[in-house]
């Protein structure tokens, strides 16, 4: 169609969304051009913050590797991939869930640990933390066989693919549940972290005047046939960043219980000091198994 005013721009795009032969294509992409045309509306926005979004867009693929994924980094910061975790889980977001949003440092294919082993693959000095979770279904039943990969950052807050000090696959490890629906590992207590700001994430945080740290957490991510694949996170109960994580990722149902023994004996003979210990239960809903893409697939290289 001929636009002659400015309103008329929403119709002809809205115009051309009737040869889209998927329903749900088709309703995804309207809604969006809906809800972006009065935001742009809305805020009347101009030639020139046009061109900056525009540039934002592109410095986020910019700033994707195979070591650091900043679309996922934005869309923690932005609520998005919380909000969309939340959506569509805990009876489509209606009731606390154990799930929680994958994060931007997933990787696959970490090695398969046994039950009670170490996710320790290079000296990484901090106090010990032994962990015990259980996978339960909706019907409080113990899930065995379910396939779980942990992953956390180093007592110094860096992913082993953030950091060339550390080994490949460093505090990363898969594990499979035992009859009971139980899994278990040695660790190090892992650190909260600042997220990297070198890229459209950090212009954000700075221009709202944001800090940029995540409290300290592990990471899992729980599939078995017949359940919903779930992504989780279990938060440090003693971190002074629960309230304000920049990734928004922090829920009641998530924020675990990690105690600190200071002269109990420790269930290793090599700790020397104080150690913590972390139990958790996972509960599964039915759904769709599947596993989601890794946000990254490498380390960064060593420099210098
Ligand atoms: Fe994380």
């Amino acid at each position: 169609m001929i636009i002659e005013r400015q309103e008329d721009v929403t119709t002809a795009v809205l115009a051309e969304m009737h040869r889209t032969p998927d329903p749900r294509t088709k309703e995804i992409l309207a809604c969006f051009v809906r809800h972006l045309h009065a935001f742009i509306r809305e805020v009347r926005l101009t030639e020139r913050e046009f061109q900056e979004a525009v540039g934002q867009v592109v410095a986020l693929g910019q700033h994707t590797t195979p070591s650091h994924h900043e679309v996922m980094l934005i869309s923690g910061a932005l609520g998005v991939s919380n909000l969309v975790c939340l959506l569509n889980n805990g009876a489509n977001g209606t009731r606390p869930t154990q799930a929680n949003n994958l994060g931007p440092f997933y990787r696959a294919g970490s090695p398969r640990v046994a039950n009670g082993g170490s996710l320790l693959r290079s000296p990484t000095p901090g106090e010990a933390l032994f962990f015990r979770g259980w996978v339960r279904d909706p019907d409080d039943r113990p899930v065995a066989g379910a396939e779980v990969d942990v992953w956390h950052s180093s007592p110094v807050g860096r992913y082993e693919n953030q950091d060339a000090t550390q080994a490949e696959m460093n505090l990363r490890g898969k594990f499979t549940t035992e009859a009971d629906g139980s899994f278990a590992f040695r660790t190090v207590k892992p650190a909260g972290y600042p997220v990297p700001t070198d890229g459209p994430t950090g212009v954000l945080l700075r221009a709202q005047r944001r800090h940029n740290m995540r409290p300290a957490h592990l990471h899992f991510l729980i599939h078995k046939p017949g359940f919903k694949t779930i992504a989780s996170q279990v938060y440090s109960n003693d971190d002074p960043y629960l309230e304000t994580d920049s990734q928004f990722g922090v829920t009641r149902a998530l924020i675990g219980d990690y105690v600190r023994h200071v002269d109990a004996p420790a269930p290793a003979a090599d700790i020397r000091g104080a150690w913590y210990s972390l139990e958790h239960t996972f509960a599964l809903e039915p759904g769709e198994s599947w596993l989601p893409k890794p946000p990254i697939t490498a380390k960064v290289e060593a420099t210098g």
